[in-house]
């Protein structure tokens, strides 16, 4: 079991500055000896050049912030992660804002008939161009990758899409713009909100998602955005959401995920250290990862 971690610092899909330094804080905290400790042969292979883009410049072509930059460092991420894979190694992409998944699921996609995504987040990231109430890219990555909004997202690394209705799973969402719900509808994707969660306990909805994914697809991404949690288990984020996912259930839904042996790859994103709180978001993400690849099980 090999594992290539790759650095993402990327914070021009949203406005807050800060979270270009998420992949710091996560190896600050500790995140490759964790793993190591895992005896996992764990390949730290540094963090993915993003460009900043030009202030001189106002590039206005589209209401997408900076377009340009973010799918030229996706780009460069789905090369990467593509080459990994070819490799045999497991891929965890350490981010870096949201929409660096976009370059995830185009370089692991490639390898898979039926990618399935477990997308864990306070928000659906299901906007494009025309439904986002804000123009950042990190609300759009999983539109992008089902084939919907701006063609240099959509069409990234050359091929459309990615990944199908069908095979997602949305776990933790509260906070869906009108278009994004009107999307779920429409394609029929299987979202799991808070409320679903309090009713039926994260057991149930991981053993469901578990289940769901797994007889219908070749391989599974989890896509785990720190504003999953709670705000005040994991406070270092841009967008926080009042009424989130504890420290527990998610730990819980690691473990369950480790035990059902079912992932192939996976993103911790959205860690702004300087919105934390002496680096403790970093820091949960770091003992989730634990309890992911398998903690529990040794
Ligand atoms: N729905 C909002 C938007 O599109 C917020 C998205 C937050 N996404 C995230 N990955 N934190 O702007
Ligand atoms: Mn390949
Ligand atoms: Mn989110
Ligand atoms: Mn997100």
């Amino acid at each position: 079991n090999k594992m290539s971690i790759i650095g993402v610092p990327m914070d021009l899909g949203q406005s807050r500055r800060g979270v270009d330094m998420g992949p710091s804080a996560m190896r600050y905290a500790g995140a490759i000896e964790k793993l190591q400790e895992l005896q996992i042969d764990t390949y730290d292979l540094g963090d993915i050049p993003i460009n900043r883009p030009d202030q001189n410049k106002i590039e206005n072509e589209s209401n997408l912030k900076n377009l340009k930059q973010v799918s030229e460092g996706n780009q460069k991420l789905a090369e990467m992660v593509d080459l990994e894979i070819d490799k045999g190694h497991f891929p965890l992409i350490l981010g870096g804002d949201h929409s660096i998944a976009i370059g995830s699921l185009a370089g692991i996609s490639k390898h898979y008939e039926n990618l399935g995504v477990i997308w864990y987040d306070a928000h659906g990231d299901l906007n494009s161009s025309e439904t986002s109430p804000s123009g950042n890219i990190h609300g759009m990555p999983l539109a992008a990758s089902l084939g919907i909004g701006n063609e240099e997202l959509t069409n990234l690394y050359g091929y459309a899409p990615k990944i199908k209705p069908e095979n997602i799973v949305i776990v933790g969402a509260r906070s869906l713009d009108p278009g994004e719900k009107e999307l779920i509808r429409e394609k029929g994707i299987k979202v799991f909100t808070m409320h679903e969660i309090d009713q039926m306990g994260m057991s149930k909805v991981m053993q469901e998602t578990i289940d769901y994914l797994k007889e219908r697809t070749d391989g599974i991404h989890l896509s785990l955005d720190l504003d999953g949690l709670d705000p005040s288990e994991a406070p270092g984020v841009g967008t926080p959401v009042l009424g989130g996912m504890t420290y527990r259930e998610s730990h819980l839904a690691m473990e369950m995920l480790a035990e059902a042996d079912i992932l192939t790859s996976a993103e911790f994103v959205e860690v702004n250290p300087i919105l934390d709180d002496k680096n403790k978001t970093a820091t949960v993400a770091v003992g989730l990862m634990g309890s992911l690849f398998g903690e529990k099980l040794k």
